[in-house]
């Protein structure tokens, strides 16, 4: 099985001098935290015990199974999502106030919301590798079911791996209804 455990330790090849700490998935705040106390106590040789279980990868042939099976599944939503806003095409209204949907406009997928009684229309492509957003009703958001990355109804990012808003489609944009 996948351990999901993030990984500090050395760096493989190395030498023997260089420290990393990745895998955080999203828990940075502690567990960027606990690899930096692994890493500092195994520089000044007092490792705490609990720390070895971070530095040991023991990758097998299932565990490489099961890291496929999910990268398929990210694949199968980012082909989905291009599938599903291929054959939307845009009404002529805009969304009801709340709603938001992906619809196509040429080639381009675009994510069309209402809140607030303003309504936005922007590219549907997540800015971090080109997954389309869904909406979520929730919360008022876009949330690209990738990676995790969120956005606000306006297209400013709310949280990554993105690193950039999602973009204003050219014709129009921001319309108060
Ligand atoms: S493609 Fe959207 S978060 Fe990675």
């Amino acid at each position: 099985m996948v351990t999901h455990v993030p990984f500090a330790g050395l760096l493989p090849r190395g030498g023997g001098r260089i420290h990393v700490a990745t895998g955080f998935n999203k828990w940075g705040l502690t567990n960027g935290v606990a690899a930096a106390l692994a890493i500092a106590g195994a520089i000044a040789g007092e490792k705490p015990k609990w720390a070895e279980r971070l530095a040991t990868h023991h990758a097998t042939l299932s565990d490489a199974g099961e890291a496929a099976g999910a990268n398929l599944q990210v694949a199968g939503h980012l082909v989905g999502g291009w599938a599903r806003a291929e054959f939307s095409a845009a009404p002529a209204e805009p969304p009801a106030e709340g709603a938001g949907r992906v619809v196509r406009s040429g080639l381009s997928p675009v994510a069309e919301s209402t809140v607030e009684g303003v309504t936005c229309r922007l590219s549907a492509v997540c800015t971090h590798l080109g997954g389309i957003v869904s909406w979520n009703d929730a919360e008022k958001t876009w949330d690209c079911p990738l990676h995790g990355s969120r956005f606000a109804a306006d297209g400013r990012l709310l949280e990554g791996p993105a690193v950039a808003d999602l973009s204003d489609m050219p014709d129009k944009e921001k319309v108060k209804t």
